[in-house]
C-alpha cells in the first residue's frame, strides 16, 4: 500500500474496488515520457521564475532521465495505488531526489498537467498519422498510374453509368485522403496551445511564465483561460471526428473492394497475405482484412459518440468524467494507424482485372450519355437527344446488344441526325477521351492529377 498525496485528509482508505475502478494508470501510463517532458518544462520555468533552486532543478532533471531509463528498461513498477501516471512518475522522482520531487509539483494541479500530456502525445500522433496518410496515397498513385487508362464501369446506384478510367476511380480516393491530412492538419493547431499554468482551475499564486513554458515545450500559444484550459477535451473530439472520416473513407474503399473481388465482379485480386481461408469451404479466399477496416470504422466513430457524450453535460471546470477521454482517443489514434499501415501494404497487393471490367462496360449501355452529347452537339435540344437515346437503348436491349452493337441504319430510325461518326463515342475509350477537362475522367487529366498529387507529396 502506497499512502495517497492527500491522505492526511481522509479517514479510511478506498476500497479495492474503488480505487480499481478510479484508477487509471493501466492506461495512462502510456502518457509517462510526455508527462516527464512536461514536468521538465515546468521545472525548467519555475526555476527561470526563481521559485524553484537551480539544485532542485538539477536533481529535477538527473532523476526524471533515470525513470526515462526505468520506463524504457521496462524497469518502472506502475502502482495502481497511486491511482495515474502523474502521481506514479512523481512518487518513483521523490523516491529518488527526495525534497526536489516533492517541490514539482507547485503552481500545478494535475488537471493542467493531464491536458498537457495528452496535448503533447496527440500532436506527434498527428504527426505520424498525416506521414502515414501521404504513404497510402503514394500507394494509391502508384496503383492509378499502371491504371490511368484501364476502364472500367462507372456507378450510380451500384447500376453501370458511365465509362471511367480505374485510375480515375483510386484519385476519387487520393482526394479524400488529401482532405483528411488537411483536416489533421488544422486539427492539430488547436492542440499544440498549452493548458500548463491554469492550474486546478483558477491559474496559481506563483509568479509564472507560461509563454516560457509554451515555447520549451513547442506549443504554438497558451489556453488564454484557466477554466477553459483544464476543462475542454474539443481538441480530442475534433481529431476522432476528423479520424472517423477517414476511416469513413476506407470503409467506402473497402466496401469496394469486397466487392470486386467478389467472384461474381472479379474486376480484381487481393494478394492471399490480406485475406484467409475457410475452415470448412475449402475454395474460400475471403477479403478479410478490408472487411475488417469498414468494421473497425464504426468502432472510431463509437469513439467519437463516446467523447462527444463524455464532454456534453460537464459543468466547467475539471471533473473526473475527462479521465475516460484516454482510452476512446488511444484506441482511436491505434486502430488508425494500424489501418493506414496495413492499407497502404494492401493497395500494392491488388491485381487488376481489364478485362473484366471492360467487358462490364460493354453490358451496360454505359456511352448512352455520350450518344445524346453527340445528339446535342447536333443541335437538338437535350431532352429530346435523352428520349432518342432512351428509345435506342430500349431497342438494343431487346436485340441484347450494346449500343455500339447496332447498324448505323438501325440508330437513325432513331433519329437522322446520327452518322458514321458515332462509333468514335459509342466505343468507352472514345467516351474517356471526350471528358478532358479538369477533374474529368480522360487519361491525359488523370495523370496530370496524378502529377499534381505527386509534386503536393513531394513538396
Ligand atoms: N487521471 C486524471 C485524468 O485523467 C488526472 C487528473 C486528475 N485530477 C483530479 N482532480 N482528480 O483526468
Amino acid at each position: 500500500q502506497e499512502s495517497h498525496a492527500w491522505s492526511g485528509r481522509f479517514s479510511e482508505p478506498v476500497s479495492e474496488l474503488v480505487k480499481k475502478y478510479t484508477a487509471s494508470i493501466d492506461f495512462d501510463k502510456r502518457l509517462a515520457e510526455f508527462d516527464i517532458e512536461g514536468s521538465l518544462a515546468h521545472a525548467a520555468m519555475l526555476n527561470k521564475a526563481g521559485v524553484l533552486s537551480d539544485d532542485d532543478v538539477a536533481a529535477i532533471r538527473r532523476g526524471m532521465a533515470e525513470i526515462l531509463d526505468d520506463i524504457r528498461a521496462g524497469r518502472l513498477e506502475w502502482s495502481v495505488d497511486l491511482e495515474d501516471v502523474h502521481m506514479n512518475v512523481e512518487r518513483r522522482l521523490t523516491d529518488k531526489i527526495g525534497d526536489a520531487g516533492k517541490r514539482l509539483h507547485t503552481g500545478r494541479s494535475r488537471n493542467d498537467q493531464v491536458a498537457t500530456d495528452i496535448r503533447l502525445w496527440l500532436r506527434a500522433q498527428i504527426d505520424a498519422i498525416v506521414g502515414f496518410i501521404a504513404e497510402l496515397q503514394t500507394s494509391l498513385l502508384e496503383l492509378a498510374e499502371k491504371h490511368a487508362d484501364t476502364v472500367m464501369p462507372g456507378f450510380t446506384h451500384l447500376q453501370v453509368a458511365q465509362p471511367v478510367t480505374f485510375g480515375h476511380h483510386m484519385l476519387a480516393y487520393v482526394e479524400m485522403l488529401a482532405r483528411d491530412a488537411e483536416r489533421m492538419s488544422d486539427c492539430r493547431k488547436r492542440v499544440n496551445r498549452l493548458p500548463l499554468g491554469a492550474a486546478a482551475l483558477a491559474g496559481t499564486t506563483f509568479p509564472i511564465d507560461r509563454h516560457y513554458t509554451a515555447q520549451l515545450l513547442g506549443f504554438d500559444d497558451v489556453c488564454h483561460n484557466s477554466l477553459d484550459a483544464v476543462s475542454d477535451r474539443d481538441f480530442a473530439i475534433e481529431f476522432t471526428a476528423a479520424a472517423s472520416l477517414v476511416m469513413v473513407h476506407l470503409s467506402r474503399l473497402s466496401e469496394e473492394l469486397i466487392l470486386w473481388m467478389s467472384p461474381r465482379v472479379g474486376f480484381i485480386d487481393i494478394a492471399d497475405r490480406f485475406c484467409t481461408g475457410s475452415s470448412i469451404m475449402p475454395q474460400k479466399k475471403n477479403p478479410d482484412v478490408p472487411e475488417l477496416v469498414r468494421g473497425k470504422s464504426g468502432r472510431v466513430v463509437g469513439h467519437l459518440i463516446a467523447l462527444v457524450t463524455l464532454m456534453k453535460a460537464q459543468p466547467l471546470a475539471y471533473n473526473k468524467d475527462n479521465q475516460e477521454d484516454k482510452e476512446p482517443l488511444f484506441d482511436t489514434v491505434d486502430t488508425l494507424i494500424d489501418t493506414l499501415r496495413i492499407y497502404a501494404d494492401m493497395m500494392r497487393g491488388v491485381t487488376v482485372k481489364p478485362e473484366a471490367m471492360r467487358a462490364a462496360v460493354l453490358q451496360g449501355f454505359a456511352t448512352a450519355t455520350d450518344l445524346a452529347d453527340y445528339l446535342v452537339k447536333k443541335g437538338l435540344p437535350f431532352r429530346d437527344s435523352h428520349e432518342v437515346v432512351a428509345l435506342s437503348v430500349r431497342y438494343a436491349e431487346g436485340r441484347g446488344v450494346d449500343l455500339a452493337d447496332l447498324s448505323l441504319e438501325e440508330l437513325q430510325q432513331f433519329s437522322k441526325l446520327i452518322e458514321q461518326d458515332i462509333y468514335q463515342v459509342l466505343t468507352p475509350e472514345g467516351s474517356l477521351a471526350q471528358r478532358d477537362h479538369v477533374g474529368g475522367t480522360a487519361p491525359n487529366q488523370v495523370r496530370a492529377q496524378i502529377a499534381r498529387h505527386k509534386a503536393r507529396l513531394a513538396g
